[in-house]
């Protein structure tokens, strides 16, 4: 794609109705509305939007992100009357958990309406929708008036942004306008579920806890993807199960501590870092607040955040990816947190990491 300028324009999520922050969004709005790539912050990650109506827009994302056509994208409304716009319908189940969990990181497949390109649902009857709740998104996605496709704003099948300079990393040049709010939130995707009759499948399993999920809605059936390596990921129901993703340059090796105590998890993670780290030099680790390193470690570290504090590990994840990566270390160790809570997320996005290419 020829390359473009990408102007950058800064949105304090705390001021957006001052001067500047009325200007940035009324610009960025716009260019929306006439066609063209917006990057912005929502409380997961940031995403690269497009009008999700406009066909040849959202084109513009695919090119991009360099995103395969087969890999459909999430659809992002400020309001009831933009879903309309979007989706024909929602069962019980899905208005109950809009009603609990929207605005915020919960997205829902549901049947389409025609005037969704196929572009934006890879040609499936349902689309992806979701209603985000950081003020910065909300405000843009009202301001252009038009329901906003948008991925996370990384090339494809790299790590995912948390901060408007990830973005300019990876698509500086490719993409229109950049809106910088700060560090997104959560530093996790939405979760992404279907909701058919008296049935919910988790495709991905993200800031809204399965947890909640069921709290509100009943039992929720978790995807696997088939063994057999011969099924294509495009054809899957969500593709994004089937794929090697969120992945930093480096390689990446998780490290099973267990769930017992942390002392016993420090000493299983001791024990894999002195036996990975002594045939290679170049290692980093994503290293646990207080966790011991062996003395002959001579590698790279990221200070993670505390152990058990699933936030803080959610918020930093990506980040200490592509900070280890600037650090040009060929591989990352990092711990497995536990598969409850925000934990299953971030232990989806450790094992995508680490799947070979
Ligand atoms: O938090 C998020 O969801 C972020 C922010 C920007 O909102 N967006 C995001 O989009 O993570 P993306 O494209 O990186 O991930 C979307 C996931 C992919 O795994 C894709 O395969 C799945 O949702 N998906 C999207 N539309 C779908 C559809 N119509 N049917 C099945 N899966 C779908
Ligand atoms: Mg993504």
């Amino acid at each position: 794609m020829a390359p473009t300028t990408t102007t950058r324009l800064t949105v304090p999520s705390g001021s957006i109705a001052t001067g500047a922050g009325r200007h940035a969004l009324a610009r960025a709005a716009e260019v929306l509305r006439s066609g063209g790539t917006v990057a912005f912050p929502t409380e997961t990650v940031y995403g690269l939007g497009a009008n999700a109506l406009d066909a040849k827009a959202v084109e513009g994302i695919f090119l991009a992100k360099q995103r395969p056509s087969w890999d459909p994208l999430i659809v992002h409304v400020s309001d009831a009357a933009m879903l309309d716009t979007v989706v024909t319908g929602a069962s019980e189940a899905a208005r109950r958990l809009m009603a609990a969990f929207w605005p915020g990181p919960l997205t829902l497949l549901l049947p389409r309406q025609p005037a969704v390109p196929d572009a934006v649902t890879a040609g499936r009857p349902l689309v992806a929708v979701r209603m985000p709740v950081h003020p910065v998104a909300r405000a843009l996605i009202t301001a252009a008036g038009v329901p906003v496709a948008a991925p996370s704003a990384n090339r494809f099948g790299h790590t995912s942004p948390t901060t408007a300079q990830h973005v300019l990393d990876d698509l500086d040049g490719r993409i229109d306008l950049l809106l910088d709010g700060g560090p997104a939130w959560c530093g996790m995707e939405s979760t992404v579920i279907e909701v058919a009759d008296r049935k919910i499948v988790l495709y991905r399993p993200g800031a809204v806890p399965v947890e909640e999920i069921e709290a509100v809605a009943g039992p929720v059936i978790l995807y696997l993807p088939p063994e057999n390596q011969n099924v294509p990921t495009e054809s899957l129901p969500s593709p994004g199960v089937g794929m090697r993703h969120y992945a930093p340059n480096a390689s990446v090796v998780p490290i099973e501590v267990g769930n017992g105590a942390e002392i016993d998890q420090q000493a299983q993670w001791l024990r894999a870092v002195r036996e990975l780290s002594a045939t290679h030099a170049n290692t980093g680790v994503m290293l646990p607040t207080g966790w011991p390193l062996p003395e002959t470690f001579t590698g790279q570290r990221y200070e993670w955040g505390a152990w058990g504090n699933d936030r803080e590990l959610a918020q930093r994840f990506f980040t200490g990816l592509r900070a280890l990566d600037a650090m040009e270390v060929e591989r990352i160790l990092c711990a497995m947190p536990a598969a409850s809570g925000l934990g299953a997320a971030i232990q989806d996005r450790l094992l995508k990491a680490a799947r070979k290419p």
